[in-house]
């Protein structure tokens, strides 16, 4: 595994790989736990050549939210990566990035103004200037995300659409730890009990979706079930809890073809999200 920092390094290498392999691109904040990890074996399956990035992106976060304080362990992550079979592992710097005088963001208006967008202002914005900034340098052939960030999926998706990026999103399922909490750098941020505490988020998720199995269509009816356990749980307090339109994210009233329920919740200082798909 080769690391490289500077974009025409980066630029100049990826010209000669180009002529030989097609190149699959997995976009990271670093600190790999098995869900990136996932994200990097089945696109090193699928393409023959694969480069990670790794920037903990400024513009994605809020003022409240602590960027200093984001977890970074650059040694452990290129060790993971290098097993995982990355081919060139690309740290850029922020100050290449963002040159001084940088004035050119981007905003997919609508499928970002709900549920994360509403309670973290700005950050798909940061989101989407990043992930376009990225794929106009490395220009991939294929792109891999997490479905435990559905709506930053569907914003990525509709920016690609929007601004035709030659490129192939794939969308990978949500990796668990053994008691079902979808995998996080944020876990790490819980105490022992908030860890036990967050839990109920998959639980509430499952008794949503074993009500929508016993055949039941009603958005409001579901939802009650999977509000009803968080409730339960005195640590958790949650933030959103809805089902929508795995599309266009409208909340629904009644179960369509394909509809998603998303939660977020907050145990301790800690805000967790996931979701689950219902195609029926
Ligand atoms: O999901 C993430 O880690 C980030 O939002 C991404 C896609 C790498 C953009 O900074």
């Amino acid at each position: 595994m080769k690391t490289v920092s500077n974009i025409k390094t980066l630029q100049s290498l990826l010209k000669e790989i180009r002529k030989e392999h097609r190149i699959a691109f997995v976009p990271t904040m670093g600190t790999f736990h098995k869900g990136h990890l996932s994200l990097m074996q089945k696109a090193k399956k699928e393409y023959d050549f694969l480069l990670v990035s790794l920037f903990i992106n400024p513009l994605q976060f809020g003022e409240s939210e602590d960027f200093k304080r984001y977890p970074r362990d650059i040694v452990s992550d290129q060790k993971l990566a290098e097993a995982a079979g990355v081919d060139l592992f690309w740290t850029p710097l922020s100050e290449e990035l963002f040159r001084p005088g940088f004035q050119t963001t981007i905003e997919v208006a609508e499928i970002s103004q709900s549920w994360e967008g509403r309670s973290r202002p700005g950050h798909f914005k940061g989101v989407a200037t990043i992930v376009a900034k990225l794929l106009q340098i490395i220009q991939p052939d294929g792109l891999y995300l997490g479905q435990k960030d559905y709506q930053q999926t569907r914003v990525i998706r509709q920016m690609m659409e929007d601004l035709h990026f030659d490129t192939a999103l794939q969308v990978l399922p949500t990796i668990r730890e053994e008691d079902g909490l979808a995998m996080s750098s944020r876990n790490q941020r819980l105490s022992p009990t908030e860890r036990k505490a967050a839990t109920v988020l998959y639980h509430a998720l499952r008794q949503a979706e074993i009500c929508v199995q016993k055949g039941e269509r009603q958005a409001r009816l579901i939802l009650l079930e999977a509000e009803t356990l968080i409730k339960s749980e005195t640590q958790a307090k949650i933030d959103y809890l809805a089902l929508c339109d795995a599309e266009t994210l409208k909340p629904i009233k009644t179960l369509g073809q394909r509809a998603i329920l998303l939660a977020a919740i907050k145990v301790g200082s800690v805000r967790l999200i996931d979701n689950i798909l219902f195609s029926t």
